[in-house]
């Protein structure tokens, strides 16, 4: 807490305990023991709105044994957070779990904060109700998916225009062009149109590329990943080893849309962030999953609980997510291993 001088003429203790009656979390007080000291406002709200059955709102009783009465089934972390406080950890610590109520599953963040004072300790903690929030996240995270996926359509319908319309029209210009027997200024002009077109049709097949590699389309997955591999590894000069059978067998498109997608931000990564000179891209069939690898020999993750997200790292999670895969990252000293997990889905299904 931060004050000001005139705050010292209120007496601490009404106004600790209106203070603690003010908030909106469900607050209370354990002593050494891990009994339960005091409750405010809000947590007797609770306890009467959910009909728990406790008698006199916990006093008296351990915390602990009251967590084990509730149904929460991913709480055992937070009890044992809490035991670590009371040995000495010096926290505050923060868990967010889900607890199934007479009236409903909800999600608490709950946070512990240990206090001490001549060796005694008192600890305090706070439970929020973050259910809406968590909701909120989730409805968002599934919108953001629909968007990726709406967007991955979108690209594959441009690129096919380019390359089957646009690109088409412009080959059969540069052919016409090439019939024309012309001399003098006339041919100036041929050889100059044609050379436009020329460029034209580059660009249009490379930006029909970009947009959805036909690859991709034409031979799947695990060629698609290669051709695009070995063309990053010569732009960037990364020694790239890739690991992927030559039979690997076609899957659903979404699933192959996704990994594409996931290969080429991983390896955009390596390039602008590890600082390794070497680097391996792997894609198998595990059981019923498909685990697509992307390892690097650099500088690892940044430090810190939670690395710095950016939109590629979100990106990835988004996608695997939509087609019910997921991603795991992590330092793998030296560097970083990415493992992106999508079930195995043959063509034609999913
Ligand atoms: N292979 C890697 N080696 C080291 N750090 C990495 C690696 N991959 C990701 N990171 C770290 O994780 C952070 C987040 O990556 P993410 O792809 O989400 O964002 P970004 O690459 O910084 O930006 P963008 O949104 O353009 O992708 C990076 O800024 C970097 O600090
Ligand atoms: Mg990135």
């Amino acid at each position: 807490m931060h004050t000001a001088h005139e705050m010292s003429e209120w007496s601490a203790f009404s106004l600790h305990e209106s203070i603690i009656d003010s908030v909106t979390a469900n607050v209370a007080i354990l002593n050494d023991e891990c009994e339960i000291i005091a409750v405010n406002d809000a947590w007797m709200q609770f306890v009467d709105f959910n009909e728990l059955e406790l008698e006199n709102y916990g006093l008296g009783l351990n915390y602990i044994s009251f967590c084990e009465s509730l149904d929460a089934p991913d709480a055992s972390e937070a009890r044992q957070g809490l035991r670590d406080l009371l040995a000495g950890e010096p926290g505050p610590l923060r868990y967010e779990y889900q607890i199934f109520l007479t009236n409903g599953p909800i999600w608490v963040r709950v946070t512990f904060t240990r206090i001490s004072r001549d060796d005694r300790t008192l600890v305090i903690l706070a439970h929020e109700d973050i259910t809406v929030q968590r909701h909120a996240q989730a409805a968002l995270g599934r919108a953001t998916a629909a968007l990726l996926h709406a967007e991955d359509d979108e690209r594959r319908r441009i690129a096919r225009e380019l390359h089957d319309g646009t690109a088409q029209y412009l080959t059969g210009a540069k052919l016409m062009l090439g019939a024309m027997k012309v001399d003098g200024r006339a041919e100036k002009v041929r050889t100059e149109v044609e050379a436009l077109l020329v460029h034209a049709l580059e660009e249009i097949r490379s930006l029909s590329y970009v947009l959805h590699p036909p690859a991709l389309e034409e031979m799947g997955l695990g060629p698609a990943i290669r051709q695009m591999a070995e063309g990053f590894a010569r732009r960037t000069g990364l020694a790239l080893q890739i690991d992927i059978a030559d039979d690997f067998p076609k899957m659903a498109r979404t699933t192959e849309v996704a990994l594409y997608r996931v290969a080429q931000e991983a390896l955009a990564n390596v390039h602008r962030h590890s600082g390794s000179p070497r680097a391996t891209i792997g894609l198998r069939q595990a059981g019923e999953m498909v685990l697509l690898s992307i390892r690097d020999y650099g500088v690892g993750l940044p430090d810190g609980a939670a690395p710095p997200t950016g939109v590629g790292l979100a990106g990835m999670r988004l996608r695997l997510e939509f087609v019910n895969g997921h991603i795991a990252l992590a330092s793998a000293v030296p560097g970083v291993l990415v493992e992106a997990w999508a079930p195995f889905l043959p063509k034609g299904e999913g």
